[in-house]
């Protein structure tokens, strides 16, 4: 189990310790998402942000085991499915419940916000790119991390992933997203690594 940071040149660091301990008082979802909204209000960078964010997601995780079993399943459709299990008018996070299917793959995009994404159960291939310095349309595939439950991967708002389950069973993990920058958010095709507003 490690906390992970992934920064805007595609760079996967683990930092942190790793509580395993749940807290004696239950954690409770409404103070995790006050105590969220004061960390952001007083923060402004994005990695600073992650840093000082992945560990109350771990606590919420290990104290509010109700959590876990907030995913729907994937839809044959799609492939993934998303619960939210919180959002609001202009509360700066939204908190989601992701489940992919195997043998799926998410596009190759950037979030164009900070996010944080804390593995429940599967195992989840992450590939990383860089945007190039003068052009965030143009990519370079930089590196891959493979992530297993309890794992917590948190990104700046630029950089650039792609999600792909490993094994037969879905992946499913807690999500958490600020709010995204339109303008600066694009997925790239798979083949030709062209980039679209996504
Ligand atoms: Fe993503």
């Amino acid at each position: 189990m490690k906390n992970w940071l992934v920064t805007d040149d595609g760079t996967c660091t683990a930092f942190g310790t790793v509580e395993t301990e749940p807290p004696e008082r239950t954690y409770r979802m409404y103070r995790f998402l006050t105590e969220m909204e004061d960390i952001l209000a007083r923060e402004p960078d994005d990695a600073k942000r992650v840093q000082a964010l992945v560990p109350l997601v771990r606590k919420l995780l290990i104290s509010s085991y109700w959590l876990q079993l907030e995913h729907k399943p994937p839809s044959e459709k799609t492939g993934w499915s998303v619960n939210f299990l919180y959002r609001e008018h202009e509360y700066p996070l939204t908190v989601q419940m992701v489940a992919w299917a195997p043998g799926t793959q998410s596009k190759i995009h950037n979030h164009a916000t900070w996010g944080i994404v804390a593995m429940v159960g599967g195992q989840e291939k992450n590939i990383f790119w860089k945007q190039a310095a003068d052009d965030p349309k143009t990519i370079t595939e930089v590196g891959e991390q493979i992530l297993y439950p309890g794992d917590i991967i948190g990104f700046t708002s630029n950089a650039v992933h792609r999600v792909a389950p490993m094994g037969d069973e879905p992946t499913i993990s807690f999500n958490l997203y600020g709010i995204t920058d339109r303008s600066s958010r694009y997925k790239y095709d798979d083949e030709t690594l062209a980039a679209a507003k996504f």
